[in-house]
């Protein structure tokens, strides 16, 4: 870890009450609660220092901690945009038309999914799993809200929105 990268009282506080909830042997189990509050706390990604600072504060080797923050979409490893984008395009999306949707949305914000418009106010996120709202596909999450049943009217009307 780098001289100085230490976590927040906030981000340690929210890794405890994590770490509570896992027997003292297993405590490791609290890797992924902890890098979602330390990402949560760093604009939405998480950066070298930051995952060694955790892997600290668990006592567990950095290179597990690497291994949780690449393997999983919710974990985000370089600068992104300020609002978080996600179309679902699995099955019950993708045969609602979310294919549609993208091609839209990355005409419209003049990007690729996995990419941030250059003004880093929207990160189009690259969804990988079904977001368990099937019954309202097409569907996306925005900031962790979700929109169903959605369509490229609704989906302009909502991105447009954010600041
Ligand atoms: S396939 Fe999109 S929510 Fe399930």
């Amino acid at each position: 870890m780098s001289e100085g990268t230490t976590l927040s009282a906030h981000v340690t506080e929210s890794i405890d009450q994590w770490k509570s909830r896992f027997p003292e042997d297993q405590q490791r189990s609290a890797v992924i609660g902890a890098l979602h509050a330390a990402q949560h706390e760093n604009k939405g990604y998480l950066t070298t220092d930051i995952m060694d600072a955790v892997a600290d504060y668990l006592e567990m080797p950095p290179i597990q901690v690497y291994e949780v923050a690449t393997f999983y979409s919710m974990f985000q490893t370089k600068p992104v945009g300020r609002h978080d984008v996600a179309i679902c395009t699995n099955v019950s999306c993708m045969l609602r038309g979310a294919e549609e949707l993208v091609e839209h949305a990355e005409k419209k914000l003049g990007i690729k999914l996995g990419e941030s418009t250059p003004d880093g106010r929207v990160f189009l996120k690259k969804e990988e799993e079904c977001l368990a709202a099937c019954c309202g596909a097409p569907m996306m999450m925005v900031d962790h809200v979700y929109h169903e049943n959605l369509t490229i009217e609704e989906f302009d009307r909502i991105v447009d929105g954010l600041d």
